[in-house]
């Protein structure tokens, strides 16, 4: 114990670069007046915007609040979200930008754009642009960062114990293979970003007419059992990559084409085609679902598992013919980051399916075995080892449920961590109390069905 203790001091110490993109951007950095400067259009997909080309025309925004983004020229209105607090996605004029916001190793320059991509909402007429904002304002400091690359993972015995004496409704328990990997590897299973959720919004509210129609769903749903049909593909094990958004994304596209198609495409898509060749994520070093389920799936597609196997490795894109499969119609649960609720995810979830969610990972989450999780704040505060930052990790909700004795509300949800971790790959987490901000950031997403 005092070593741990030691141990997570040092840890704490060290500096080092893990996350996304190091960009911290709120919605308060992002809403106002922005300048898009845009190169000559006409391209397809294979566009690289790298370095954009000279500047073919320039448009003016203005991003509103909650969604409404205003083109300044001729008062067309549109849409707008953040994307977590990465970057930000406009549509206007029936064409789409999507930029990361722009930083540098130690700040986030959130009134700028990183080159970013434009085209048209059918997918064509590509073209590059930088956006900056208009009344420029203060820049946020980047993410804090820390090395921990070398420190293999130290099963804590002490704090698992601790964790089932505290409460009832999950039990922790040791997982052997986590001593395999070191501090970083276990920090990128669990999203990979060093980013405190500080800036998430709370869920929205929930109207009388969302209640009416939440009213009439069933009290408890499972995909894994539709009249004895399942519509969820099996569970996989993401390895030491920051991956988790590619297998959340994925599985549930996956599980969407089953349900359209009553089972029978099964198809299980290729994982590694997201990390090695999206530039709308950050290979295994992590993304967003609504950046892969969502815009990746639409302007790119997927390809099959069998085509481009997964091996858990950041690695070059390997171009190749297979066939492709694309979604669309992808958004933010509520219509924008910060309009979603319970009551909008089990309507979502019931009417179309499994829906991506992200939630923070404390230290307590790696040693769940079983049960309804809630995050167990020990009264010592940190609990014996504890180097890490709270981070954001990608999964798939499935269904909902109570408890039948203590009438405790769950999520069911699908983890890529393996079919040995937790109930069989598969976790419960305590419903309608935001817990781990899980009900903040839903994405959905329709496979177009071949
Ligand atoms: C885009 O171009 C840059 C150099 O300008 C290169 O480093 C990068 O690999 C290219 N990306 C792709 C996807 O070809
Ligand atoms: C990101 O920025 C917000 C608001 O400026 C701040 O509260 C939060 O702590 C920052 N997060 C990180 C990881 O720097
Ligand atoms: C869907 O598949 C199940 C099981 O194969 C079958 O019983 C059912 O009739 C099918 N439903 C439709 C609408 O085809």
């Amino acid at each position: 114990m005092a070593i741990l203790k030691f141990v997570s001091i040092i840890l704490a110490l060290l500096p080092v670069v893990l996350c996304d993109t190091p960009a911290n951007c709120t919605f308060e950095d992002v809403v106002g007046q922005w300048e898009f400067r845009v190169s000559a259009g006409g391209e397809d997909n294979t566009l690289n915007c790298t370095k954009p080309g000279p500047v073919d025309h320039v448009i003016h925004i203005d991003l509103k609040f909650p969604d409404v983004a205003i083109d300044l020229t001729s008062g067309h209105k549109g849409f707008w979200t953040m994307v977590y607090n990465q970057g930000f996605e406009v549509v206007l004029n029936e064409k789409k930008y999507f930029a990361f916001s722009q930083y540098t190793d130690v700040k986030s320059i959130c009134d700028q754009t990183r080159p970013g991509w434009s085209h048209n909402t059918v997918g064509t007429d590509w073209a590059c642009y930088v956006g900056s904002k208009i009344h420029a304002e203060k820049s946020s400091p980047g993410k804090p960062t820390k090395d921990l690359s070398q420190q293999l993972f130290k099963t804590d015995f002490a704090f698992i114990e601790k964790i089932n004496t505290a409460q009832n409704s999950w039990k922790a328990g040791v997982y052997p293979e986590y001593e395999k990997m070191t501090i970083e590897e276990m920090l990128r299973r669990r999203g990979g970003r060093a980013s405190k959720l500080a800036m998430k919004p709370r869920p929205a509210p929930v109207t009388e007419e969302i209640r009416k129609v939440a009213s009439n769903l069933p009290s408890s749903f499972d995909w894994r059992n539709v009249n004895g049909q399942n519509f969820v593909t099996p569970v996989r094990d993401q390895g030491a990559c920051g991956s988790c958004y590619a297998f959340g994304s994925l599985g549930m596209i996956e599980a969407r084409l089953r349900i359209a198609t009553n089972n029978t495409k099964t198809t299980i898509l290729s994982t590694q085609d997201i990390v090695s060749c999206s530039e709308y994520s950050q290979g295994c070093e992590g993304g967003f679902p609504y950046l892969i389920a969502g815009k990746y799936a639409e302007d790119f597609g997927l390809t099959e598992e069998s085509c481009y196997p997964y091996h858990g490795q950041d690695s070059t894109c390997k171009k190749n013919s297979c066939k492709r499969i694309y979604a669309t119609n992808y958004a933010y649960v509520g219509g924008f980051y910060g309009g979603c609720n319970e009551e909008l995810m089990r309507i979502e979830l019931v009417k179309n399916g499994p829906v991506s969610v992200s939630f923070e990972v404390y230290n307590d989450f790696e040693s769940y075995s079983g049960g309804i999780y809630h995050h167990v704040a020990l009264e010592d505060g940190v609990p014996g080892f504890d180097p890490f930052e709270l981070t954001n990790h990608a999964v798939l909700v499935v269904g909902y449920g109570a408890d039948p004795k203590t009438g405790e509300k769950f999520w069911t949800v699908k983890n890529s961590w393996g079919e040995s971790w937790g109930e069989d790959g598969f976790f419960r987490i305590r419903r309608g109390t935001d817990e781990c901000s899980i009900e903040s950031i839903a994405v959905k997403s329709f496979p177009i069905s071949p």
